[in-house]
C-alpha cells in the first residue's frame, strides 16, 4: 500500500521532530524541510532512531523558492504541517519587521507552490488571544496579541482562512497553549540552539548547572500561590493531535480551528515543586519583577479538539517533569 506523503516544515525543532516521530509510528511517508537555523541537523537521525524509520529530509530555507519548486514538482503532499519560523517573544519585540518579513514570506511561498489538493495544517497559539479576558479560552473568543511573534501568527491564520477558502484549500489551524516535556526515549526533546525563553528550559539549566537560579516573573498575580498559570501540554500528547488532524481531515469541515491545551493550568511554583519532587533536585530561585505583557493565568477550553478530532490529552505534569529531565540528562 502506497504510504501517504506529509510534508513538515520545521521538522527538526521541538514540536516539529516529536511530530515526525508520531507520523512515521502511523505510517506515513514524512518529509522534512528545515534550515537548521534552530536545530541540530543530528535530530533527523534521532527521529529516525526513535520512530525506528527513515524519512527524507531537505536542508533547505523557505525563502528559496526555486528550491521550493522543485521539490513541490517533484512530491505531491496529502498535508503539509506548517511549523517552521522564528518564535521568540521577546526577540520579535526587539525585531518586528524581521519577524513579519521572515514569517509571512515563508507562509506565503508555500501557498504559492502547494497542489490545490494539499490540506494545510498551521502551527498557530494561544499568544493570539486577548488576554484582558478571562480564561479560559475557546476558539471563538477576541484575539489581540501583544507581541510581534503573536501578530504573525494572527496574520497567518488570516492570510490562510482567506488563500484556502479561494484556493479550496482543507486548512486546519492549531493553537498550542504551552508546550512542554519530551519524547519518553530521552532521545528528542526541547533543545534551542539560542537563548531560551520559555520556562522549563530556564529550569533545565538550572537543574544542569548551567545557571544558579530561575528567576520567577512575580509572585502577586490573582492566582493561588500568586504566580503565573499556564496549560501546559506534554509535547507528544501534541504531536498526536497533528497525526488525529492529517487523518481526520477529510471527515472535516473546510476551514477549522482547534486549542491544543489540557484544560487545566498550573502555576509557576506548582510546577517547580513537581520539578523537583519527581527529579528529587533541588531548584534554587528567587522572586523578580513582572515580565511585561505575562497575563495572570492562560488555559484552554480543549472541548471542541475533544469533539471533533476524539483527542484528548493524556500525559500529567509530572510525567513532562521527568520526561524533559531525562532528555537533558541524556545529553550529558
Ligand atoms: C510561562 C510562565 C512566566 C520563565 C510562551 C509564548 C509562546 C508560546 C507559549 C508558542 C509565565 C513564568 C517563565 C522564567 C518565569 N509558544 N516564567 N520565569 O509566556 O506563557 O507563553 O510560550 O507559541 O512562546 O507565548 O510561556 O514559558 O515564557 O512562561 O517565572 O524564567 O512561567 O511568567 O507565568 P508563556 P513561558
Amino acid at each position: 500500500m502506497v504510504k501517504q506523503k506529509v510534508l513538515v516544515t520545521g521538522g527538526a525543532g521541538f514540536i516539529g521532530s516529536h511530530t515526525c516521530v508520531e507520523l512515521l509510528d502511523n505510517d506515513f511517508d514524512v518529509h522534512v524541510i528545515d534550515n537548521f537555523s534552530n536545530a541540530k541537523p543530528d535530530v533527523i537521525r534521532r527521529i529516525e532512531a526513535v520512530a525506528n524509520q527513515p524519512l527524507t529530509c531537505f536542508n533547505l530555507d523557505l525563502r528559496d523558492k526555486p528550491g521550493l519548486k522543485e521539490i513541490f514538482s517533484a512530491h505531491t503532499y496529502t498535508a503539509i504541517i506548517h511549523f517552521a519560523g522564528l518564535k521568540a517573544v521577546g526577540e520579535s519585540v526587539q525585531m518586528p519587521l524581521h519577524y513579519y518579513q521572515h514569517n509571512l514570506e515563508i507562509l506565503m511561498n508555500l501557498l504559492e507552490n502547494k497542489a490545490e489538493q494539499t490540506s494545510f495544517i498551521f502551527s498557530s497559539s494561544a499568544t493570539v488571544y486577548d488576554t484582558k479576558k478571562d480564561a479560559p479560552y475557546n476558539e471563538t473568543d477576541p484575539l489581540s496579541p501583544i507581541n510581534p511573534y503573536g501578530q504573525t501568527k494572527l496574520m497567518a491564520e488570516t492570510i490562510l482562512k482567506d488563500v484556502c477558502s479561494i484556493t479550496k484549500t482543507k486548512l486546519i489551524i492549531l493553537r498550542y497553549f504551552n508546550p512542554m516535556g519530551a519524547h519518553p526515549s530521552g532521545i528528542i526533546g526541547e533543545a534551542p540552539q539560542v537563548n531560551p525563553n520559555n520556562l522549563m528550559p530556564y529550569i533545565l539549566e538550572v537543574a544542569s548547572k548551567v545557571r544558579a537560579r530561575l528567576y520567577i516573573f512575580g509572585d502577586d498575580y490573582k492566582t493561588p500561590d500568586g504566580t503565573g498559570c499556564r496549560d501546559y501540554i506534554h509535547v507528544v500528547d501534541l504531536a498526536q493531535a497533528h497525526v488525529k488532524a492529517v487523518t481526520l481531515t477529510n471527515q472535516l469541515p473546510s476551514s477549522n480551528i482547534f486549542n491544543l491545551g489540557t484544560g487545566k493550568s498550573t502555576s509557576v511554583l506548582e510546577l517547580l515543586a513537581m520539578f523537583e519532587r519527581e527529579n528529587k533536585i533541588d531548584i534554587p530561585y528567587e522572586i523578580a519583577e513582572r515580565r511585561q505583557g505575562d497575563a495572570a493565568n492562560v488555559y484552554a477550553d480543549v472541548t471542541l479538539a475533544n469533539q471533533e478530532l476524539g483527542w484528548f490529552a493524556k500525559y500529567t505534569i509530572a510525567d513532562m517533569c521527568r520526561d524533559a529531565y531525562r532528555f537533558i540528562q541524556n545529553r550529558k
